[in-house]
């Protein structure tokens, strides 16, 4: 019997309510996710079960108990109020899959700040443009990258402290930079948790759009109701499960399902800092013997990839249940895993701005390989016309998924950007952006953006942030970036580019642009191929109209171009 028990019968009634009385929340009261995912669960009697098992690179591991990260994580928050940071200030914390990540956020959580996690292998610019978005005070960081820190802090006067957290004691430190070990550093005695309440802002994530600068998504401590109900019906944790997530913390699974939700079940996770390979992957499940895994439609593809053999050269029977997210999880995967564990992943589909599962499929519930599965209970979800807005009854007709807002871990603004915000509501819907039907027993199966974000590997890359990157490049006159098919990453970023005059579009000149814009751009973001062209099809006021170079890249019909050629 699963957790969720029958989907049906949770739908009936069902209120938030719930969640609040397991959590033992008083509308109200104090409510602070830190406290919740460390020192609650030792007050449950769990101080001593392990809470983290880590393996990094090199064979190198660690253990924590739920005391250890009550322990340690009061120390980052005792040491953060030491450098007199405070309630809603901006920490980000910009580092690798280490322990003092998961740890750490929840030091930042416990003293009230907002935990601004960022993806450790940015580059410059794009760590700068959201810490300056943020105006962030201190960063939370490790030698390797603390050179990257060092090259932005000139214009980052914001930036009070940089914290070095594996700090050797050898290289001098520079200007604002600070160390903090949380294994020697003393225990606070008498620590208290900022008593933060529902409202009170938690998380800062990042996520790009198709214009502008990424933007900061807000979320709040009340966000805990809906991804700790969300982590027990779905992912349908047990108390001896172990679970893994393999998502980053730098993005919004590795946060809201990477320890939000299994911490404030009490449950152990482990989590793996080493590169993929579905040796490496299948060897870590069979060690721990993970029996709850949550992953993304990439990593499953490439373990599709590499074969059968490698799965059966492993003992993977701890496996109980699987889910993915994050794009858009093919049948043929969802019934290759069938196939090969003996048991399908599970798609469940939200965003950075819904903080937790929206529609998925449940433990219990039949599986229709290739759907999204139905709305979790609570959230009143459609897919609406896109001119009229209204939700559309006719069945497999295509429109925009919508959401009915006001469920506890929506978003609540995004950072200085309310306009955007607002611009996200229509009609009494929050609309995410995505393009879906509904079919006849009411499952939701995705169709596509309704934007020009490209989701490439289950990471939203804006053109815009490419193309900008590209501009500054001296050789560049104009560019547009769309999405091209591929195999594993369902997509990857291309990039066309108009030479200003001058420039010989050759290999080399390729070679030097992509140095050039590495430095500006996550990994993630980067190209996979540049072609050079004479012109770039533009809309009458000179807008570049990348629908007609994506509807090329992927085989489609154009279709009528002259109502392309209009503004919109
Ligand atoms: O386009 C949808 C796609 O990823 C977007 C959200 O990305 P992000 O905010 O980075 O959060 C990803 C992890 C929660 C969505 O608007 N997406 C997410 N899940 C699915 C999906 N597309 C298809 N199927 C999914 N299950």
């Amino acid at each position: 019997m699963s957790n969720i028990g029958s989907y049906e019968g949770r739908l009936k009634n069902f209120d938030w309510s719930i969640a609040e009385k397991e959590l033992g929340y008083n509308k109200g009261e104090a409510i602070n996710i830190g406290w919740y995912c460390s020192d609650r669960i030792c007050e449950m009697g769990k101080a001593g079960k392990t809470a983290l098992i880590w393996e990094g690179l090199g064979g190198v591991a660690r253990q924590y108990t739920f005391d250890d990260i009550r322990v340690n994580s009061n120390k980052f928050g005792a040491f953060l109020r030491s450098l007199g940071l405070k309630n809603e200030d901006r920490v980000c914390l910009f580092m690798d899959k280490i322990p003092e990540l998961y740890i750490g956020f929840l030091g930042v959580l416990k003293i009230g700040a907002i935990a601004q996690p960022l993806f450790s292998a940015f580059g410059d610019e794009s760590l700068h443009v959201r810490l300056d978005n943020a105006e962030t005070t201190a960063i939370i960081t490790q030698r390797k990258h603390v050179s990257k820190v060092r090259r932005i802090i000139e214009k980052s006067p914001y930036l009070k402290h940089v914290i070095i957290v594996d700090h050797d004691g050898k290289k001098p430190l520079k200007d604002r930079e600070m160390t903090f070990n949380m294994e020697e550093y003393e225990e606070p005695k008498d620590f208290e948790f900022f008593p933060t309440k529902a409202e009170t802002p938690s998380v800062l994530h990042y996520t790009s759009g198709t214009t502008g600068q990424p933007k900061g998504v807000k979320h709040v401590h009340y966000s805990l109701i809906s991804q700790y109900l969300t982590t027990k019906w779905v992912l349908d944790l047990l108390e001896d499960d172990i679970y893994w997530c393999t998502a980053d913390p730098g993005w919004v699974t590795g946060t809201s399902y990477g320890i939000i939700g299994p911490w404030s079940m009490g449950i152990t996770q482990c989590v793996m800092d080493v590169g993929f390979s579905a040796e490496n992957w299948y060897k870590f499940i069979e060690k721990h013997k993970v029996t709850m895994w949550y992953s993304a439609p990439t990593a499953i593809r490439s373990l599709m990839k590499a074969g059968d053999e490698v799965v059966k050269k492993h003992n993977l029977s701890s496996l109980r249940h699987l889910a993915s997210v994050g794009e858009p999880l093919n049948a043929e995967a969802v019934i290759w895993s069938e196939k090969v564990f003996g048991k399908p992943f599970l798609d469940t589909y939200w965003q950075t701005e819904t903080g937790s599962i929206m529609l998925t499929n449940f433990p219990g519930m039949k599986i229709k390989p290739g759907s999204m599965g139905k709305a979790f209970p609570g959230i009143t979800a459609a897919v609406v016309d896109t001119k009229t807005f209204k939700p559309i009854q006719e069945v497999g007709k295509i429109g925009l998924i919508a959401f009915k807002p006001g469920w506890p871990a929506m978003m609540r603004t995004y950072w200085n950007n309310e306009t955007t915000y607002k611009s996200k509501f229509t009609n009494g819907w929050y609309l995410p952006g995505d393009r879906a039907y509904i079919d006849l027993d009411g499952y939701f199966w995705f169709v596509g953006r309704d934007d020009d974000v490209i989701n490439t590997g289950g990471h939203l890359v804006s053109p815009f942030e490419v193309e900008s990157a590209l501009l500054e490049h001296e050789a560049v006159a104009e560019s547009a970036v769309v999405a091209k098919p591929d195999e594993v990453n369902m997509e990857v970023v291309k990039a066309f580019v108009m030479l200003n005059a001058g420039y010989e579009a050759d290999d080399m000149l390729e070679l030097k642009i992509m140095n050039f814009i590495r430095k500006k751009l996550s990994p993630l973001a980067m190209p996979q191929e540049i072609e050079y062209v004479k012109t770039l099809p533009k809309t009458r006021s000179g807008k570049i109209m990348r629908r007609l170079l994506h509807a090329k890249e992927w085989g489609e019909e154009i279709g009528d171009t002259s109502t392309l050629e209009d503004d919109e």
